[in-house]
């Protein structure tokens, strides 16, 4: 079997990225020289994913219009002479890419949508029955390869026949209340792929059953749909993934975890703190600006106290 849809949840408010995120969708921040959304898309067509469903809000048309045709554009820059190389990488279509759109909708009387548990549940019908990959839209798997993570999830999701598999990542003791946190069973607690026995969402360091951390890219079999029916909404009333995996994990079927390689790098742009490292991160790594943006900062940093450069006068 081959897996070739994704769903991608981008419905969310962006609330820790007010004011930017007042009209501009979280996902179309610039991460280097590309939109976030455009560096997770790439990811999945690298793992062979090829159908494509963006789960949207009507706050987040720009998402739509940058995966839209624009031959316009195409010919214009054709007749201008431009450099096409890039800008052509954009014609999906050729690439044998095709993108879906459907509507998270808010509940009457409620002032937000109820969380990505609900966002996956709006794609039940585009999935049709067959597993499909998860990819959060505002989260990168940065790789120097394309797309191992997600290759080897697949893989791993296929070998096992699972219900779930999650990609999870190692954090700082003292940052698991910031994460959905996984138990792995104990015979298999320090293998990179292992079975688990149960899944947290943001316990207290003191409380957490480990330090491994869900990364925003999750594979599915159909089981999770009637797993997000039944679970409570949280307190908050969101519906969390977590929670249904959790059902899943309590029935008995098989839920896996996959931890990213030493060589993978989970940068995401939930907050301002993430988001202003992650463009670093690719500012830094760009072929051409990079060498010349790593000498400024070398610049800023001499001048700064405490960073062995001379205080400002
Ligand atoms: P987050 O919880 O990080 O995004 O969801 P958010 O809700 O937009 O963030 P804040 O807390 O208000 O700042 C991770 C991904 O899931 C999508 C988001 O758009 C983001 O890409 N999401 C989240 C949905 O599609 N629907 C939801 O109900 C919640």
């Amino acid at each position: 079997m081959e897996i070739t849809k994704a769903i991608i949840p981008v419905a969310g408010l962006g609330t820790r990225l007010l004011p930017t995120t007042k009209a501009i969708p979280k996902e179309m921040l610039p991460v280097g020289r590309y939109p976030i959304i455009h560096h997770v898309v790439e990811e999945l067509i690298g793992a062979g994913l090829s159908r494509l469903l963006f789960v949207t809000s009507r706050a987040k048309l720009a998402i739509e219009n940058h995966f839209d045709d624009y031959s316009e554009l195409m010919l214009h820059l054709e007749l201008d002479g431009s450099e096409m190389k890039e800008v052509s990488r954009f014609d999906y279509r050729k690439r044998g890419v095709e993108f879906f759109f459907t509507r998270q909708q808010v509940p009457l009387g409620q002032t937000k949508p109820l969380g990505t548990g609900d966002a996956v549940a709006a794609a039940e019908n585009f999935t049709d029955g067959a597993p499909f990959v998860v990819a959060f839209g505002d989260s990168i798997i940065r790789s120097a390869e394309p797309a191992p993570l997600l290759r080897r999830m697949i893989a791993s999701h296929l070998a096992h026949d699972s219900a779930c598999t999650i990609a999870v990542y190692e954090v700082p003791p003292e940052l698991t209340h910031h994460y959905g946190i996984v138990v792995p069973v104990p015979a298999e607690a320090g293998a990179t792929d292992c079975q688990l026995a149960g899944i947290l969402e943001k316990p207290a360091p003191d409380l957490a059953p480990s330090r491994l951390a869900v990364s925003a890219r999750y594979v599915f079999g159909p089981q999770i749909f009637d797993a997000i029916r039944a679970i409570p909404p949280s307190p908050s009333g969101e519906i969390y993934l977590t929670d249904a995996i959790l059902h899943l994990i309590r029935q008995g079927q098989m839920v896996r975890a996959l931890r990213l390689t030493p060589g993978e790098q989970r940068c995401d742009i939930g907050n301002h703190r993430a988001y202003f490292q992650t463009f670093i991160d690719y500012a830094l790594a760009d072929p051409q600006l990079g060498p010349e943006l790593l000498a400024y900062l070398r610049q800023v940093l001499s001048r700064c106290p405490g960073a062995g450069g001379q205080t400002a006068p």
